[in-house]
């Protein structure tokens, strides 16, 4: 079997998959509610609870799979993007695990990960297919031919990322931390007609959310209290609807243009239950493996080729792709 750790953000994950891509156990811890009071996630604050988590979070997983580290085939690591220091928390456990038991290790893409989590059971989707890739630090629109080279990119955002947009505009709205979830929830009791977000139209297939943000910021200054209070559900189910269109136009688009035979969507946005019901006869990632989670981890692993033992000690994390 395989154990995957993953550290790029706030969530610190382990999990165990076999190599036909069975989850056995999949934990995540996630750091949302430490990061809450200041509207976002502070890097070194994040580092610190990875370094506090990663042991016991293994542990679990373990236990909940009834597996002992002597199980263990393989350990999968996302190296990057994300932010350094947390990401070298779960480098450094990876590194530990695997020279302790003279295993190879495979270096995980973040990115490579959200789309691999379509590769497990049951939905195990097979390529080549156009991938809606939706996070809270990238918008891609992905041309996946294969389960393991580089897709080919066909847009991506010039400015923020989806799930950028609903954190900022969940932040307006003085809703909660990460900001996503809460505009879905509020979203379903108010009206998304109610307000008109346009979003700019960029050309080709790329995104821009930078606008939308802007609109809501104009929407809601310098008004009242009681007023925000009132149209808080309107104006979140008007942004979501903004966003949300964005997303689908561009993949239809995107479809259309490639003659993809077959779509899916996989990120933490993915979990948007107004994006699930737009993207009819799209692949939706499952619920529990839309944000950041350890068995996509593993599962990019089955497809990476591993670093035998004891090659990987100067394995180094990136931040950025670029
Ligand atoms: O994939 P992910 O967990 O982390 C990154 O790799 O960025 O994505 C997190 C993003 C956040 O921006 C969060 O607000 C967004 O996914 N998100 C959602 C929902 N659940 C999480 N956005 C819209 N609707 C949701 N239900
Ligand atoms: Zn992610």
């Amino acid at each position: 079997m395989i154990l995957g750790l993953e550290t790029s953000c706030d969530e610190t994950a382990a999990a165990l998959v076999t190599h036909d891509g069975a989850i056995l156990t999949n934990v995540v811890s996630s750091q949302a509610e430490l990061h809450a009071r200041y509207g976002g996630v502070v890097p070194e604050v994040a580092s610190r609870r990875h370094l506090e988590l990663v042991t016991p979070v293994i542990r679990e997983a373990l236990a909940e799979a009834k597996a002992e580290l002597g199980d263990v085939e393989l350990v999968a690591v996302t190296t990057g993007p994300g932010l350094i220091g947390a990401l070298l928390v779960g480098v450094a456990a990876a590194k530990a695990i695997a020279w302790a038991r003279r295993l190879p290790l495979a270096a995980v893409d973040h990115l490579h990960g959200h789309v691999a989590s379509l590769y497990l059971q049951p939905v195990a989707l097979e390529p080549p297919f156009l991938c809606l890739l939706a996070s809270g630090g990238h918008t891609l629109l992905l041309d996946v031919r294969d389960h393991g080279s580089k897709p080919r990119v066909l847009g991506t955002t010039i400015d923020d990322a989806a799930g950028e947009a609903f954190d900022k505009g969940a932040r307006l709205l003085g809703l909660g931390y990460p900001g996503g979830a809460e505009i879905d929830r509020l979203a379903r009791s108010g009206d998304p007609q109610a307000f008109d977000f346009p979003v700019a139209r960029v050309p080709g297939l790329d995104f821009s959310f930078s606008g939308v943000k802007t609109a809501l910021l104009y929407a809601v200054r310098d008004k009242q209290a009681a007023w925000l209070e009132a149209a808080r559900p309107d104006l979140a189910a008007s942004y979501q609807r903004a966003i949300v269109r964005a997303l689908v136009e561009r993949t239809q688009q995107a479809a259309e243009q490639t003659g993809a035979t077959k779509a899916a969507v996989v990120g933490g946005v993915a979990a948007n239950s107004e994006l699930r019901a737009s993207l009819g006869g799209a692949v939706l990632a499952p619920l529990p493996l839309c944000t950041d989670n350890a068995a996509m981890i593993a599962s990019a692993a089955r497809y990476v080729e591993p670093l035998p033992y004891p090659g990987y000690l100067g394995l180094d994390a990136y931040a950025s792709t670029a």
